[in-house]
């Protein structure tokens, strides 16, 4: 493969979706094709203590390679190795026809406003089911427990200052901040206008407990049509194949201009992944939640560092 080929690719896997804009990927050539790493340095311990999330978001890029390299008509297969890395392998069978979501993949972002209510038409459910493990449809019971999930979470983590400071720890107060890094949740995407980074801090303070998060959390939740539920085995070939089908999920809804935006709390915290897991019948660990539906305001985007940052040299 010549660079202009892997650049392309390792764009496309830079464009994923990643826990609070952590980005915890690194990329280095392999024999065939392209390594994929997990970056420790990006981990978050108090939030994902089992890099349950990480290894979801390196699926999510993972998957955005294997989309991406069918633009050149390249057949990919991605095989995870026993250290958590994924070796990532191209071939040209010469069938390969380029796929309908390479078009999406610097479209796709998450939009974190309140739904207009507008609902999600039925071939559209349809091609999004093939993703998930449940839909769930405002209305129906399994939206009620989901909002106990989300109070229940929020409690444990804005009750937990540990996990609030890392929370902190990835916000991006002001356009500065936000353009400096290039990683995080920016001042954009979290609704907040460019204001001197104290101000921002301590508006932030304020909104950040249970009680603000959880009442803008629910309704959120119920100004959206329908709920994706993932689950998988809680392993990391299991948590890869969670994040593939995640992607997938997301490129197909931004194909068809319908908005997505996750739920993570409930996930996050052991207990309430269980209890929600139970009560909604999943057969394995619940790793996601993402309600989709249609908002009127424009979402902005997150940023992405360049992608010298991910590149590592020789063959691992
Ligand atoms: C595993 C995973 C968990 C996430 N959890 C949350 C969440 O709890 N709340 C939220 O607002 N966004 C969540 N996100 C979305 C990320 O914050 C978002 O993907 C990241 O900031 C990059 O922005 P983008 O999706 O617009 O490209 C999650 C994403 C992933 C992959």
């Amino acid at each position: 493969m010549n660079k202009q080929i892997i650049d392309a690719i390792l764009n496309a896997a830079i464009k994923a979706p990643s826990g609070h804009n952590t980005q915890p990927w690194l990329f280095c050539p392999c024999a065939g094709g392209i390594r994929v790493l997990p970056d420790a340095s990006r981990r978050l311990p108090r939030l994902d203590p089992t890099d349950r999330e990480l290894y979801i978001s390196m699926g999510c890029a993972v998957e955005n390679m294997c989309i991406a390299a069918t633009q050149y008509h390249l057949a990919a297969n991605a095989e995870v190795d026993g250290d958590g890395s994924v070796r990532v392998l191209f071939a040209e069978t010469g069938r390969v026809e380029e796929s309908s979501l390479v078009s999406v993949i610097p479209l796709r972002h998450t939009n974190r406003n309140t739904f207009d209510g507008s609902g999600v038409p039925g071939d559209v459910i349809d091609a999004l089911s093939g993703c998930v493990t449940l839909l769930c449809h405002n209305g129906t019971p399994q939206f009620d427990i989901i909002a106990d999930g989300i109070r229940e979470a929020n409690k444990v983590i804005y009750g937990n200052r540990q996990m609030v400071g890392e929370l902190k720890e990835w916000l991006r107060y002001n356009r500065q901040e936000t353009n400096a890094g290039a990683d995080g949740l920016g001042h954009d995407v979290m609704g907040l206008p460019d204001m001197p980074s104290w101000i921002s801090r301590a508006i932030t303070s304020v909104a950040l407990n249970a009680g603000v998060q959880t009442r803008s959390d629910i309704k959120k939740l119920y100004s959206s049509p329908a709920v994706a539920v993932f689950s998988s085995a809680d392993d990391i070939n299991g948590r890869i194949d969670c994040g593939r089908r995640l992607q997938r999920f997301l490129l197909t809804a931004t194909l068809h201009d319908v908005a997505c935006a996750f739920i993570g709390q409930p996930c996050e915290v052991e207990w309430v992944a269980a209890k929600l897991a139970m009560s909604l019948g999943l057969p394995e660990r619940l790793q996601l939640l993402v309600r989709i539906g249609h908002a009127a305001p424009p979402a902005a985007y997150s940023r992405r560092r360049p992608l010298g940052d991910f590149w590592q040299e020789g063959d691992s």
